[in-house]
């Protein structure tokens, strides 16, 4: 059987069975923030187990890209190593939601295995949660298993949980023994790979709650999972799972690159880098695809690390030039078919990664050659030293675990708790040098708190909370809660301080009988810190007067409506696959940073500005929950707004506000302010596109008075073009007559026509 027909009739035995086949979820689970990548099938049904969504079916099965290669679930180590570990695999799932349980689940994963693929069914063994009676007896009924091939193990085996917290509860596997005389009892969940899980069926009954509390949840409900690859291999009779169909044409792609053979060896290093190279091409056009994007932090660092990793394996095979890139197409063509949206995005993948392998492959030669010149130093020692490892780190952008990699093909080890106390001692520093610099600004006689400063405050107690009352209110009275210097924090006030991108608020800030310049406005912590143009000497207690600089503030909110109107409609133009890498939100103008690896042509630029001056135009409301009682928990939030949008990395609180501009183009989670109605930001226009990194992109806007100033500068701009034209017009006839004068005593000028002011062209040059 082919890996597409192991698929198909695992689809078709469910679909029989009652079930509705459903498409993959993306890797990338923007809407879940407790999750890095789609690590498990049961993932999108998260919320129907907690009882906080519903789906049309009480069934469902299908067949889910996953990747595990960080937090709960990490496989990373073994990759390329063994024969059945991955960053990215395929998991086969069927799912009850509160419909059958164990009879059916246990039943049917029985059948499928000994009867539809006629497995030895005294090569398989059932292993079921400690205390889990009712799996062992169900077990027991099974045709031709064994009581003796049924093993209890504790919650380390047996308790499957998704992540730190969510839907979790007691499990069943199934383990195939490949022994040659099926002696491999001993060795089931013991990490031999002749002894393996295939198929794990989990008895959903519990909620991880992150206080670590377990609670029952309204139904009870089946999750299964079976390793793709791992019963690929079984069927298909192969040792290992590179060996079959789904990994082989790119194995094969990769030798022929590095211009070398396969030959299955375990543990030749030319073989691991071809299946570890393997692996990892997957995890990166899989995720790429699907949104995500090699960057510094959170899941852009799992990937960059990855792709990074990938290509230090290419050196070992002697591939100093990208090479990755070239190995985009030979996965799609193995998976394409099951994933058409990688087919439909493998150009993107391919500029993504090849734009990353060449910013890398600068740093990996010089990383290689230090590491070289420490290793070569080290005589009889075999630990590569933690603070040189630190250094590549923080000097050269040499990942960590390139570092402990390298180091161990050579033999070498590396303190792995002294480089994470180095880690921690950089992190004190940077933050005690900042609050150091900081008292000595603050406190050091005439010098004023800046708006960076005043970001790090030391809140002495708690209840230097400061309330926001500025979605609804420009003005207010408030009591000070503490004054020091140039700053005041008051009790509540309408100043919005700078968040997601937003600039601070200004204004009049007055008291004692005096009145300040509010001239930005900062958080830290949960204080609103007010920065005021000179030392104010106000104390705690008394009533100040707050009045925020409405228009300042009118043309901001257009910039951030803006700014989710754009968001959508570069989504729309340029693809699903696009996310907010960062943005900047000021009165004159606006800034959007986004995943995209090419230059956007003009004609597209003009749809995306199109398509917000329809918004303009039809005058939408915007609808903001300004009432923090209205606040959603983020379940709250999807449940009630299906296509909100939500970024990995992004650290929402309890409760989310929703800002929704037409529910059908663009709902977010945010902060601030905004425009009440859609036409109060006059006119969009895209002023500047430029690449701000490897696959990073950024558009500065304008809107309403930014749009006008923009234009007015435009015209004066062609004034002075008029202006410069005309003198040098005159210029040139000046110099004409009086060539012509001193040529002909009859003033008429000998050569060429006198010139006419449509000849004149100025380059950039003349200016
Ligand atoms: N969620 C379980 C697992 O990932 C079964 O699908 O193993």
């Amino acid at each position: 059987m082919t890996s597409h027909d192991i698929r198909e009739s695992f689809l078709d035995f469910f679909r029989s069975r009652g079930h509705a086949i459903v498409p993959s979820a993306p890797v990338i689970p923007a809407e879940d923030p407790t999750l890095l990548f789609t690590n498990a099938g049961m993932n999108q049904f998260k919320d129907v187990f907690l009882g906080t969504g519903k789906r049309p079916y009480a069934r469902a099965a299908d067949s889910q890209k996953c990747i595990r290669v960080s937090g709960k679930h990490n496989d990373l180590e073994e990759v390329g190593r063994d024969t059945y570990h991955h960053t990215f695999f395929e998991m086969l799932g069927n799912w009850s939601f509160g419909d059958y349980y164990k009879e059916e689940a246990i039943a049917w994963a029985w059948e499928l295995l000994t009867r539809e693929w006629g497995l030895d069914p005294s090569r398989l063994y059932a292993t079921v949660f400690d205390t889990d009676d009712e799996a062992a007896a169900i077990w027991r009924k099974q045709r031709g298993m064994d009581e003796r091939r049924i093993l209890r193990f504790a919650k380390k085996d047996n308790f499957w949980e998704m992540g730190e917290t969510g839907p979790c509860g007691p499990c069943s596997e199934i383990h195939i023994d490949m022994t040659p005389d099926a002696s491999g009892a001993p060795l089931v969940n013991a990490g031999d790979p002749r002894v393996m899980e295939i198929w794990n069926l989990v008895f959903i009954q519990y909620n991880r709650d992150e206080r670590g509390n377990l609670s029952p949840l309204p139904a009870r409900h089946v999750d299964t999972g079976m390793g793709f690859e791992r019963i690929t291999a079984v069927l298909q009779e192969k040792n290992s799972n590179y060996d079959t169909d789904l990994f082989m044409p790119i194995i094969d792609g990769i030798a022929a690159m590095a211009g070398r053979r396969y030959h299955r060896s375990a543990d030749s290093p030319p073989d691991v880098a071809m299946r570890v190279i393997a692996d990892h091409a997957r995890m990166l056009t899989i995720s790429i695809a699907d949104g995500g994007m090699p960057s510094n932090e959170g899941r852009g660092y799992v990937i960059r690390r990855i792709l990074r990793r990938a290509s230090r394996f290419g050196r070992n095979l002697g591939l100093h030039e990208p090479f990755l890139h070239l190995v985009v197409p030979l996965v799609t063509d193995v998976l394409g078919g099951q994933y058409p949206e990688i087919s439909a995005r493998r150009e993107h993948c391919g500029n993504i990664i090849r734009g990353e392998e060449e910013s890398f492959n600068v740093t990996l030669d010089r990383g290689l050659e230090i590491f070289g010149s420490v290793a070569g130093r080290l005589g009889r020692s075999t630990e590569f030293p933690a603070g040189e490892a630190f250094k590549l780190y923080d000097t050269f952008g040499f990942p960590f675990d390139l570092t402990r990699l390298i180091a161990a093909e050579k033999g070498l080890s590396v303190d792995e708790a002294r480089f994470a106390a180095l880690m921690e001692r950089q992190k004190a520093q940077s933050r005690s040098g900042r609050s150091g610099r900081e008292t000595g600004q603050a406190t050091g006689g005439s010098l004023l708190y800046t708006s960076e400063t005043a970001r790090r405050i030391e809140a002495p107690a708690d209840d230097r909370k400061s309330e926001f009352t500025g979605y609804d209110q420009l003005d207010g009275t408030a009591a000070v809660r503490a004054a020091d210097r140039n700053v005041v924090v008051v009790e509540a006030t309408p100043f919005y301080a700078e968040s997601g991108g937003q600039v601070g608020d200004s204004g009049i800030l007055s008291g004692s009988g005096q009145s300040f310049v509010v001239v930005d406005t900062q958080r830290s912590g949960d204080m609103i810190v007010h920065l005021l143009d000179r030392v104010c000497g106000l104390r705690p207690g008394e009533t100040v007067e707050l009045r925020v600089d409405g228009d300042r503030r009118a043309e901001t909110a257009s910039n951030h409506t803006a700014t989710h109107l754009v968001h959508e409609a570069l989504r729309r133009v340029l693809g699903e696959q696009l996310h907010q890498q960062g943005s900047l939100v000021a009165p004159d103008r606006l800034r959007f940073d986004f995943n995209h690896h090419e230059k956007i042509p003009p004609d597209k630029i003009r749809a995306i500005e199109n398509i917000v001056n329809e918004k303009i135009a039809l005058r939408i409301p915007v609808h903001a929950l300004n009432d923090p009682k209205e606040w959603l928990t983020i379940g709250e939030a999807k449940r009630r707004y299906p296509n909100v949008k939500m970024f990995f990395g992004e650290k929402y609180g309890h409760r989310v506000r929703i800002v929704e501009i037409d529910p059908a183009f663009s709902v977010e989670l945010c902060g601030g302010t905004h425009s009440r109605i859609t036409s109060a930001l006059g006119f969009f226009k895209i002023v500047s596109e430029s690449g701000i990194s490897s696959g990073v992109r950024r558009i500065e806007a304008v809107t309403g008075a930014g749009f006008r100033e923009y234009i007015e500068a435009g015209i004066a701009e062609t004034g002075i073009l008029d202006a410069q034209l005309e003198t040098l017009l005159r210029e040139g006839e000046e110099l004409a007559r009086q060539l012509g004068a001193a040529a002909s005593p009859s003033g008429q000028p000998p050569g060429p026509a006198p010139i006419a002011p449509g000849d004149i062209s100025i380059g950039a040059a003349d200016l």
